[in-house]
């Protein structure tokens, strides 16, 4: 297989990532209710990770209770969540690969059935699908909930996390402030909708230290009055500027859910082209996803600098090898983009995938 720069090394933030494949965030409802790892999800891992990508993202970890977007998500809250994290975190990098982390909150992008708290937001409006009132976050709110991002990243680097991963996409909490679709504030961090997000990124500068952050977003909404290229182009270079090392390029929201996880016939890299821009308008590694189906296309991505790494998501849960195989020319699963692994999402129901029974 004649690969250019896909197998490459990539230093970012003071790390070395074996090579540009990335597993990037995914949650499975596979933790404990009370959030911690299980022997399902260390064996998932695992599998990926000896796989031969070059950095997984695990999570997402909800950082706060009322940030919960499933039943059975991670948490860090407490030693004992580290410990277990530990041992997932070592069983990754035991197997050559980076282990990183996905932080995030939910947001209005959940149910208060789910937290057992009233949902938050930045602004009293339901998410059109969840169709929950959120309650307007105050001062004292959006300061909690910034610490505890900043007391999660504490424990995620104690626990051996080589990267965090702020979870700034998809229209949750992060993501949330960012847009002018959810957020209708009147003070600072409605006049300055990236306010929310370089705070934490400070606030976890300051108290966790070194260690290299990645924000995700979504460049482009897809909603009547969200987000698009235009002003997240300007929203990635203020994350630059306030320390991020790597952005990932996702799109979407719970209200345009096709383009979180899209399906096979929108098209093969269906968002690179959003990477590329935003790649064009900041000085750090961007991570491209969505639909990306063999290494010859991740590293004809790389080729033509549309990002720096690429994030193969449901392929490589459908076979974890998929990326080994590849290279030693054999066959493997091929994800169908069924959409099993995210009907399967709901309530306290986990992933599953049919190409995949050992999930
Ligand atoms: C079941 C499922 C759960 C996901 N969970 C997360 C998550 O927790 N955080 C996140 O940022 N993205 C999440 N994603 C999005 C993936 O990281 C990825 O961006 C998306 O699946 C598109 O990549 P792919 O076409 O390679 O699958 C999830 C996707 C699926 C299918």
């Amino acid at each position: 297989m004649g690969l250019n720069k896909v197998l490459e090394p990539l230093n970012i933030g003071g790390i070395t990532l074996p090579n540009r494949i990335v597993f990037p965030a995914f949650q499975t409802n596979l933790a404990t209710p009370e959030g911690f790892v299980t022997g399902r999800l260390l064996r998932m891992y695992r599998n990926i990770a000896e796989g031969g990508s070059g950095m997984i993202i695990t999570g997402c970890i909800a950082v706060s209770d009322d940030g919960a977007p499933a039943t059975n998500v991670m948490r860090i809250k407490s030693e004992e969540h580290a410990a277990r994290l530990k041992e997932l975190f070592t069983a990754i990098r035991k197997n050559g690969a980076v282990p990183a982390v996905q932080l995030m909150h939910a947001g209005r992008q959940t149910l208060s059935a789910i937290t057992g708290h009233p949902l938050v937001a930045p602004s009293a409006i339901p998410c059109p699908v969840m169709k929950e009132t959120p309650v307007e976050l105050d001062g004292n709110g959006i300061e909690r909930i910034q610490d505890d991002f900043a007391k999660a990243a504490i424990r995620a680097k104690k626990a051996g996390a080589g990267l965090i991963e702020l979870h700034g996409a998809f229209g949750y909490l992060i993501g949330g402030f960012l847009s002018p679709y959810s957020n209708k504030r009147r003070d600072r961090y409605g006049k300055d909708k990236a306010l929310f997000f370089t705070e934490i990124i400070e606030k976890i500068r300051e108290k966790a230290g070194d260690i290299p952050l990645s924000c995700r977003i979504s460049a482009d909404e897809f909603v009547d009055g969200g987000l698009t290229v235009s002003e997240t182009k300007r929203i990635a270079q203020r994350l630059e500027e306030a320390g991020a090392d790597v952005i990932s390029v996702a799109a979407g929201t719970y209200a345009s859910m096709a383009h979180m996880a899209p399906p096979a016939d929108m098209g093969e890299g269906v968002h690179v082209h959003l990477a590329k821009a935003i790649k064009d308008a900041t000085g750090v590694p961007v991570i491209c996803v969505g639909n990306i189906w063999s290494l010859e296309y991740a590293d004809r991505v790389i080729m033509e600098n549309k990002a720096d790494l690429v994030a193969i998501c449901r392929q490589q849960i459908a076979d974890p090898r998929f990326v080994k195989k590849s290279l030693n020319n054999q066959p493997f699963n091929k994800c169908t983009g069924c959409g099993t692994c995210i009907y399967f999402l709901r309530g306290a129901n986990s992933v599953s995938c049919p190409q995949n029974p050992e999930l």
